[in-house]
């Protein structure tokens, strides 16, 4: 009698991820062996030198982009062997992303951009929640605002709302003070945090802010496309 091995219970496994990115002589070797397990309701900061391959990884680990080596799994889906559709229908409602480039939709307002993983979702009261995920990130004055009519923070504050308006299980954001000053980075901190304390949202934090890394449980350094530390955050 075989006796089934127990479910993997990392919620997020990379085994031996590589990625390699342009064309020869070009080619450039951007993550190299990455084997990395994080579970269920971790708090994860991702530091390392710029070009260190962070953003990179994070694409990979949340489907955005496929490494050209290895696999990844989150919650027990291969995303190596999904598809581009099936990869947004596994995200969807459960993965929230902040990208370093925010990547807002120009045409839509603050409160559209916030309300699309809703609607995406079928949720009814979609505006209404997108307003109070506005509100919570302290742009409940800006709802009605185009990106470009909107600062640098205020844009990052905006994609940080859409990545947790559908309470998403698992949150990935690339530097989400990056673009803020101390009191508006610490508020936006919190409400991560508060996100991680109360529902068990996991957090995998790329930053180079001190106190943001300080805040997570676990510290991943990069160098050079590979983990060089992880370590239990001091
Ligand atoms: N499409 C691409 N083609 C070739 N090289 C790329 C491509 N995208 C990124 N790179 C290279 O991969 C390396 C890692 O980039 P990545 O954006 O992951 O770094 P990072 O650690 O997030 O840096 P930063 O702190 O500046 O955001 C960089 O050297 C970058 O130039
Ligand atoms: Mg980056």
């Amino acid at each position: 009698m075989t006796i089934a091995s127990p479910p993997n219970s990392a919620l997020i496994s990379a085994r031996n991820v590589s990625l390699s990115l342009g064309r020869a002589p070009s080619r450039v070797e951007i993550l190299r062996g990455i084997d990395l397990s994080v579970a269920a309701g971790e708090s994860v900061a991702l530091l390392g030198p710029s070009g260190s391959g962070k953003s990179s990884l994070m694409a990979v680990l949340s489907g955005l982009e496929q490494p050209s080596g290895g696999t990844v799994e989150v919650a027990g889906l291969d995303f190596t062997a999904l598809d581009e559709d099936a990869l947004a229908v596994a995200r969807r409602g459960r993965i929230g992303i902040v990208l370093q480039a925010f990547h807002l939709l120009p045409t839509m307002t603050a409160l559209e951009n916030v309300a699309v993983p809703l609607e995406l979702a079928g949720e009814r009261d979609a505006f209404a929640r997108a307003a109070t995920e506005l509100a919570a990130v302290g742009l409940g004055h800006r709802t009605g605002h185009y990106p470009a009519q909107l600062s640098g923070g205020e844009q990052q504050r905006v994609a940080i709302a859409r990545a947790l308006v559908a309470r998403p299980a698992l949150i990935f954001a690339d530097e989400p003070t990056g673009n803020l000053d101390t009191a508006t980075g610490a508020a936006i901190m919190d409400l991560l945090f508060e996100r991680h304390a109360a529902s068990g949202t996991t957090l995998f934090v790329i930053t180079h802010d001190p106190a943001l890394a300080a805040r997570c449980a676990r510290v991943i350094d990069l160098a050079d496309g590979r983990i060089v530390a992880d370590r239990v955050s001091a």
